[in-house]
């Protein structure tokens, strides 16, 4: 790699790449990767678009917002690509996927526009966007799995996200997330293992597992078996230095008995889990083709609860799905009172283009969705505090991810996906040490050592 040294031999990078990341974990691994592959022609990542020789915007198309925010950055772009001549622009992920012609259109400015599953080709795309002319646009969903084109990526933290699965053939009908990435694909379990012990390598104690539809795994085991989450998971857990493990995002269709055991009896496994439900009506579920009632949702939770009683519970909620009327509406709040959940994600509905949803009657004003969401998220935020609140007191095992916002404080993470806090000197980045939870701030917890003095420094 010759060409990425500098002029004073050290290895270092000529190029300047800035990446936007809009969306899921999805894209925020995506990004890194595109980091990665495009590290061998010179690049490395810089904090502003100001003067970088390349832009990506790695974006989401899930609602409107988030996709018309793309044009706007893109409008923020156009005079740093001019004021530089040489920057290239590439427009990654959903929005490029759904809409490349459009970009095309509305800002010719953009170079390179390429789908989420042909970032491996990012290389020649540079190469021919380099050479002038044409903008590339490359949304194809090819044969070709692109893992088996990249890099091996390495950890920045103690903390890492590893792709096991992407796609989805569910269509709920809401969701642009099928037509964006494609059909469901799961990675070959042996190469799920090598990424998990190379990233334990470069430093990263907890690994969490994603796919659009995670629990859908179904990779290819060792001699040729087809392999469930719940026993890639197991697999995974043999691995000396993989203290901790989670799994984002999950469908509740695909919450079978074997994974709902190994939350009981791998301790690795993380007592949190995202487990989005979107309504609590029967009525809108069904409406929604989520394939399940609000009985099996409650089963399920009932079913964790019992293999891991201090498993907490987080969940994305839909407000104003066509035809919810009121009732419907009360079906969800009850359901949320019901379970509890300690952490969500809730939306109005936004009708997607494409999208059978978006076509149907009635919609939902929407100063309703806006009331709607509104009571929620009261509710919603309600439980988050109850439950941050009464972690005072307890002792939890924290895993020290990096430096916080004041001078000689550390940030970790709990169980349960806290923010945790402590006085602490750096050198403690990397361990898992028991804190005692002390206050509770807006989003996160204060801690102090819970043993007296603090603990050696881990190596
Ligand atoms: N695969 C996950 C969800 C992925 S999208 C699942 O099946 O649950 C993330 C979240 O965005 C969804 O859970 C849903 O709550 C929200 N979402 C998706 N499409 C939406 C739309 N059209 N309007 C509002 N919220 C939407
Ligand atoms: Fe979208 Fe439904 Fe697939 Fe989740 S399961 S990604 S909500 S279509
Ligand atoms: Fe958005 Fe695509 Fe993720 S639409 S939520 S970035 S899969």
């Amino acid at each position: 790699m010759g060409d990425t040294r500098d002029t004073n031999g050290a290895p270092g990078a000529r190029k300047k790449l800035f990446i936007k990341t809009y969306g899921c974990q999805m894209n925020v691994y995506d990004s890194g990767r595109m980091a990665d592959v495009l590290a061998p022609l010179g690049y490395a990542p810089t904090d502003t678009p100001d003067g970088a020789d390349m832009v990506i915007l790695n974006t989401c198309h899930i609602r409107e917002k988030a996709a018309e925010k793309v044009f706007s950055d893109l409008g923020r772009i156009r005079p740093l690509k001019q004021a530089k001549g040489d920057m290239l622009v590439a427009v990654a992920g959903c929005v490029a996927q759904a809409e490349g012609a459009e970009i095309m259109a509305r800002a010719p400015f953009v170079d390179i526009v390429l789908g989420p599953q042909t970032y491996h080709r990012l290389p020649e795309m540079v190469a021919r966007a380099a050479r002038g002319g044409k903008a590339v646009l490359d949304t194809e969903f090819p044969t070709e799995p692109k893992f088996d084109h990249l890099p091996a990526p390495r950890a920045d933290g103690p903390t890492a996200f590893l792709s096991v699965q992407e796609g989805c053939d569910k269509f709920c009908t809401f969701c642009v997330v099928p037509y964006t990435r494609g059909a469901e694909y799961s990675r070959p379990t042996a190469d799920i293992v090598r990424e998990a012990r190379g990233l334990i390598a470069s430093g990263a104690r907890e690994i969490t597992l994603l796919g659009q539809n995670v629990n859908a795994y179904h990779g290819e085991g060792a001699s040729g078996a087809t392999w469930n989450l719940a026993r890639l998971i197991r697999a995974l857990a043999e691995i000396d230095g993989l203290d901790r493990i989670r799994y984002t995002t999950s469908h509740p269709r695909d919450m079978d008995d074997a994974l709902i055991k190994a939350h009981g009896d791998v301790p690795q496994l993380m007592p949190f889990l995202h487990l989005p439900v979107q309504s609590g009506s029967d009525k809108i579920l069904e409406a929604m083709n989520r394939g399940h009632t609000r009985d099996d949702f409650r089963r399920i939770v009932h079913k964790l609860r019992e293999a891991r009683p201090d498993m907490a519970l987080s969940s994305d909620f839909i407000a104003g799905y066509p035809g919810e009327t009121e009732r419907d509406f009360d079906d969800t709040m009850e359901l949320i009172n019901e379970i509890g959940f300690v952490q969500s994600f809730s939306f109005k509905y936004s009708p997607r283009p494409g999208t059978p949803a978006a076509l149907m009657r009635p919609q939902v004003p929407e100063d309703v969705k806006a009331a709607r969401l509104g009571l929620m998220q009261q509710v919603l935020d309600i439980q988050l505090r109850n439950f941050n609140t009464a972690c005072v007191g307890r002792t939890f095992d924290v895993l020290l991810i990096g430096t916080g916002r004041y001078p000689g404080q550390l940030v970790g993470r709990s169980p349960y996906l806290q923010a945790v806090h402590i006085m602490a000197d750096s050198q403690h980045i990397g361990a898992i040490v028991p804190l005692k939870i002390v206050s509770v701030e807006s989003y996160s917890l204060g801690a102090v050592w819970a043993e007296t003095t603090a603990p050696a420094i881990s190596a």
